[in-house]
């Protein structure tokens, strides 16, 4: 057993993503027209890896039920739409109806358009329309970080027993050990109330900028 963590070196990184699922066009093009039409805010698009992950877990659990909070151009929406089972849904909340127009033209060309509805507005609210049962299979969560943890108590009540909640950025580039701003301050007080919420069990994963995995019990 090693206790040694392993130095993810950009070249490594490298070897990692092209040892991988390999991204096809649709996803090479979205990543192409959001970083040439929004320079600013492509950064807040998942890593090809993470995608590729997305695809795999969702696929893996056999997700018939899902829900994103965070949707922005579409990366991590179309791959888990990609791997939901036969017949299943994938439930999008975003405030952004310019950010989500483009995400509705690759869901179209990847055709997965009539397994995704997407839904605007803040999610705080719009997440609280969603029925009141157990009956999620996965959700993943990637937006406005201080929302967290209502999103957090929105989803986890209405997830069902053995199913999975993603979570994005929660090493926020590190800086979880030395929080310099407000949405740093809210991860390290999310990730310290999931470990602690004895609903689930929950694990970290280094990838891209941290995924907390958590299995609702
Ligand atoms: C990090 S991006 C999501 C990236 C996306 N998962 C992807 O792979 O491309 C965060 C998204 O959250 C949305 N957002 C911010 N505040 C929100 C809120 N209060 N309710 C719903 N969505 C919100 C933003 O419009 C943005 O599209």
């Amino acid at each position: 057993m090693t206790t040694k963590p392993l130095p993810l070196t950009p070249e490594l990184h490298a070897y990692l993503v092209a040892h991988g699922s390999t991204p096809d066009e649709v996803v090479r093009d979205l990543a192409e027209e959001t970083l040439a039409a929004l320079p600013g805010e492509a950064v807040m698009q998942v890593a090809p890896e993470q995608a590729a992950f997305l695809t795999f877990l969702t696929r893996l659990l056999g997700v018939r039920q899902a829900v994103e909070v965070g949707t922005f151009t579409g990366l991590s929406s179309l791959a888990i739409a990609r791997g939901l089972a036969e017949g299943g849904r994938l439930t999008c909340f975003d405030i952004s109806e310019e950010y989500t127009g483009v995400a509705r033209r690759y869901w179209e060309r990847a055709g997965v358009q009539d397994r995704i509805e997407l839904r605007i507005g803040p999610a705080a609210e719009t997440l609280r329309e969603l029925p009141r049962e157990r009956y999620l299979d996965f959700a993943f969560i990637d937006a406005d970080k201080v929302g967290y943890p209502i999103y957090w108590d929105e989803l986890v009540p209405r997830m069902r027993p053995g199913a999975v909640i993603a979570v994005d950025n929660t090493l926020r580039d590190g800086r979880v050990l030395a929080p310099r701003n407000a949405d740093d301050r809210a991860i390290a007080a999310f990730n310290d109330a999931v470990i602690a919420d004895v609903r689930v069990e929950a694990v970290m994963l280094p990838i891209a900028d941290g995924v907390t995995l958590a299995r609702v019990l």
